[in-house]
């Protein structure tokens, strides 16, 4: 598909989605959501594709909402429109997903890249929700997932101050799961990605599964629907041969079935 405001890349079975408005530091409007929406949902259906990587530019990952673009709406545009709500499918595919943070991701942009599944930081990442200082607050789930990433308190102190925390404390509070250099960062991405690109993409799925349903309900609830799921993999045929290749001592080669 044609997108203009992002770049959709394929190299074996990873991809890799970049966002491209470099004149507005890749503030999120209604086109870069429709696009990156679209061509994610499109990726995600493909068999061939194990993994998603999300990326902006060295400078910035994405500054936000657009500004320019949200100031004129009132309620009634707000709430007809929905706006933002198509965001929520990036948080429902079922493909893993990367995230590779350089710079600023701020508002929607920390947002987007709580999202994905995997946060990779560069040590040029600057996080944070400062929408308070607009007048607004965080509207694609900021004020949910980054509670549940780095707590109450550090929660509370970024949505109330609009202060921003680099990628150290971002890393020491539990936000990202690893701080890479800046110039290393897509290539290490791109590597976790084919990583788990290398994996059976229905055990890779479900694994995923399993650790988003931790998010949604109890602890009981929780290894009861890890143990049913443990249970399904064992009609996968790339149980078998996992386990087989493990004691023929030689790689695994998976079918994805
Ligand atoms: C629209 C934006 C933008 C944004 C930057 N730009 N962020 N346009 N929406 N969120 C534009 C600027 O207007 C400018 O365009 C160009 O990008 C370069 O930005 P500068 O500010 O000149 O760059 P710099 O001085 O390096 O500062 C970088 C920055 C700053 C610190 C990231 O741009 C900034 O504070 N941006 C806003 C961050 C923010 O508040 N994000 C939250 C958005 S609200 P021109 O045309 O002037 O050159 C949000 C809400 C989510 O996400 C849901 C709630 C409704």
């Amino acid at each position: 598909a044609p997108y203009e405001t992002i770049l959709v890349e394929r190299k074996g079975r990873t991809a890799l989605i970049t966002l491209n408005r470099p004149k507005a530091l890749n503030a999120l409007n209604l086109q870069v959501m429709n696009e990156v929406v679209e061509a994610a949902t499109a990726l995600d259906r493909d068999p061939e594709v194990g993994c998603i990587v999300l990326t902006g530019s060295q400078k910035a990952f994405a500054a936000g909402a657009d500004i320019k673009e949200m100031r004129p709406q009132s309620y009634m545009d707000m709430y007809l429109s929905d706006w933002f709500s198509a965001w929520d499918r990036l948080g429902e595919l079922r493909t893993p997903t990367v995230a590779a943070v350089s710079g600023y991701a701020l508002g929607g942009g920390c947002e987007l890249a709580m999202l994905c599944d995997i946060l990779l930081a560069s040590d040029t990442a600057v996080f944070g929700q400062p929408e308070i200082k607009l007048g607004v607050i965080p509207g694609i789930g900021g004020s949910q997932r980054l509670t549940r990433a780095v707590g109450k308190a550090k929660a509370m102190e970024l949505c109330l101050t609009g202060r921003t925390m680099d990628a150290v404390e971002a890393e020491r509070a539990g936000l990202v799961s690893r701080i890479v250099p800046a110039d290393e960062l897509l290539a290490e991405a791109l590597a976790v990605a084919e990583t788990v690109a290398g994996m059976s993409a229905p055990v890779a799925m479900m694994a995923k599964e399993a650790v988003n349903r931790s998010f949604e309900t109890t602890l009981a609830e929780g290894v009861r629907f890890e143990r049913r799921v443990f249970h399904a993999v064992f009609a996968v045929a790339d149980q078998k041969e996992g386990m087989t290749a493990f004691i023929d001592k030689r790689p695994p080669e998976f079918t994805h079935r």
